[in-house]
């Protein structure tokens, strides 16, 4: 398994923490930074770690910023990318089973990294369950695309 995981400057530790918990387990992990604590712009990462699942480069993403919010706001704005943020994690399995999210987003200011483990081995245990979720999951996707050939509409 491989996955990307990245952060802003607030997050630099926890996201350490984290990429040496997942490599632990045998998880390759792309790390596209940021590894410095100069103030550092979430959706560079957000948009990065986002990039490359929805490329199918990496099968699946971790985003850590001060509340989590940020940067996945940022990575919901690819196509295809379902990012979950928790802050517990009976959340991040349900946000994997019912909503098949590809990426898992936390906060730094919010969470221990106790709670930050959990949620990761929690979402990372958990399957999605397809089924009655997958209607919603593809009313999610055509909201998606509508909107994206309203965009195209405007433009020409
Ligand atoms: C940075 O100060 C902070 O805004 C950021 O880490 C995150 O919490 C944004 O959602």
């Amino acid at each position: 398994m491989k996955l990307a995981i990245g952060n802003d400057h607030v997050a630099v530790d926890m996201k350490k923490e984290i990429r040496a918990h997942l490599e632990s387990k045998g998880i390759e992990v792309l790390d596209v930074g940021t590894n410095s604590t100069e103030r550092f712009n979430y959706p560079i990462s957000g948009y990065k770690v986002a990039r490359l699942v929805a490329d199918g480069a990496v099968d699946g993403g971790v985003l850590i910023c001060g509340t989590g919010v940020g940067i996945s706001l940022a990575a919901n704005k690819v196509r295809g990318i379902r990012a979950c943020v928790c802050s517990e994690p009976y959340t991040a399995r349900l946000s994997k089973q019912h909503n098949n999210s590809n990426i898992i987003a936390f906060g730094a200011r919010v969470i221990g990294i106790e709670t930050a483990k959990m949620i990761v081995d929690e979402w990372l245990k958990a399957e999605y369950e397809g089924g009655r979720h997958q209607t919603r999951v593809d009313m999610i996707a055509e909201i998606e695309q509508t909107q994206h050939l309203r965009a195209a509409e405007e433009e020409s």
